[in-house]
């Protein structure tokens, strides 16, 4: 298994690992945020390929800030074989190249389970309150 920057003809396989990790939702097109991502010159989109498939992928980057990460998924058929410990400790590594002092990553809240995950890899949770709005949409409609 090697992880490697992500390259333009991985979409279509990377599309359908984040199905598959139910990662997908309609208001973010997954083309839409990968070339956002990478042409913003302070992200990365990684991905772990085994026997030429794509199995995980995790997306590092920062604000000038701090270091956000999305997108981690792994395969369920791979899942619990530390790909997932693999793909974020590449990612905090290149977060750390960049000058990145704290990283932070937001779980929805029908996803909880997936903080203990993040908790063995020295995560806490911190009390704060998310507030967010949507700049593409002139109704002021809260994003989900
Ligand atoms: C979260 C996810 C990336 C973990 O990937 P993974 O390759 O299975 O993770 P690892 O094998 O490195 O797990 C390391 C440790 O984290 C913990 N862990 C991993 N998945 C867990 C789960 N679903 N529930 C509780 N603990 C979990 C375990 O302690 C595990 O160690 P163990 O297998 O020795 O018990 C994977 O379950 C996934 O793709 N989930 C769906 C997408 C998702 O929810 N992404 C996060 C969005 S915020």
């Amino acid at each position: 298994m090697t992880i490697r920057a992500y390259r333009d003809a991985d979409l279509g396989a990377v599309i359908d690992l984040w199905r598959a990790c139910d990662l997908i939702r309609p208001w973010n097109p997954p083309a839409h945020d990968i070339a956002f991502c990478r042409s913003s010159g302070h992200g990365e989109l990684f991905v772990a390929e085994a026997e030429g498939r794509i199995v995980g992928t995790v997306m590092a980057g920062h604000d000038g800030h701090r270091g956000w990460i999305y997108y981690v998924g792994v395969d369920p058929a791979r899942r619990r074989d530390g790909l997932g410990t693999a793909l974020m400790a590449h990612a905090e590594s290149w977060l750390a190249r960049q000058g990145v002092l704290k990283v932070q990553l937001l779980i929805r809240e029908t996803n909880t389970a997936v903080a203990a995950f993040y908790e063995r890899l020295g995560y806490a949770v911190e009390p704060r309150l998310v507030m967010a709005k949507r700049l593409d949409r002139g109704d002021g409609q809260k994003n989900a």
